[in-house]
């Protein structure tokens, strides 16, 4: 008898953090549906030189601008049984709160988008988890970065609300990385330097935060927990 694969649905899945995660579903035994709006060099890269892995991937390039729900409606339209929903999309780029046009924008697809996404997998009668990707340092208040650590706050706040909500149907919890892999406006040598910042001296640790994703997957009875994995940096002073 075929069974129908479970699924899992990433957001911005094309490359980074978002493809590695793709990738663990896909070891954990999930079918993954990447969603990407640029199709990456390290997508096409998976896609071209392994067709084993190419069977336990479906693509769908969506721009996350236009309506979120559609993007959700498409991956029901798949044969698979959906039962996660990762919101990895983001925009991480320098804004503060002198530039509105920036925050709505980085306030939309950080903290609206992924809540909208969720709210459509719970409405369609979705069963199973949300994980939405924040950021360990997002509380600490700064003028770098202001409006994306804002925005990531917001995105924390709306993981707990939903969980009630959502409950006992959907569970949604949220990862805060702390620095696993620097952005593409940042040089290396600044990412480097964050080490002397974190208490236990390490940048990059995606094992880490892969082995967090499994854990939060594999255990049903956490719900509405955000789980910093960032070597403690946002408790050092
Ligand atoms: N990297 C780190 O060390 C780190 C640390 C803390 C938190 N995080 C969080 O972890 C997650 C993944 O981080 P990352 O650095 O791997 O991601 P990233 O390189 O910033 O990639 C984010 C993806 O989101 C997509 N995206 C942005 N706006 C979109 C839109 N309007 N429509 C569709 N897609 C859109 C981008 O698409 P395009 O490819 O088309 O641009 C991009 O591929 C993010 O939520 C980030 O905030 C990362």
């Amino acid at each position: 008898m075929n069974s129908i694969s479970e699924a899992v649905l990433i957001t911005g899945a094309s490359h980074r953090l978002g493809l590695a995660i793709a990738l663990k579903s896909i070891e954990l035994g999930f079918h993954a549906i990447i969603h990407h709006r640029t199709e990456r060099d390290e997508l096409r890269e998976v896609l071209e030189n392994n067709s084993e892995l190419r069977s336990q991937i479906t693509t769908i390039p969506y721009e996350l601008t236009q309506s979120p729900e559609a993007l959700v409606d498409k991956a029901y339209s798949l044969p698979f049984n959906l039962t996660g929903l990762v919101n990895s999309a983001s925009i991480f780029t320098p804004g503060n709160l002198t530039d509105y046009n920036h925050f709505e924008r980085v306030l939309n697809i950080n903290a609206l988008v992924p809540s909208r996404l969720a709210a459509q997998f719970y409405n369609k009668g979705g069963n199973g988890w949300v994980i939405n990707i924040t950021d360990a340092i997002c509380n600490k208040p700064s003028v770098h970065y202001q409006n994306y650590r804002i925005s990531k706050v917001l995105l924390e706040l709306l993981t707990k609300q939903q969980a009630m909500l959502f409950a006992p149907k959907i569970r949604v919890n949220a990862i805060a990385p702390g620095a696993m892999i620097p952005g593409e406006a940042e040089d290396s040598e600044y990412f480097k330097a964050l080490e002397s910042q974190v208490p236990m001296k390490k940048t990059g640790d995606i094992k880490s935060f892969l082995d967090t994703y499994s854990y939060l997957i594999g255990t049903p009875y956490i719900n509405g927990q955000i789980l910093r994995v960032d070597g403690g940096w946002s408790v050092a002073p």
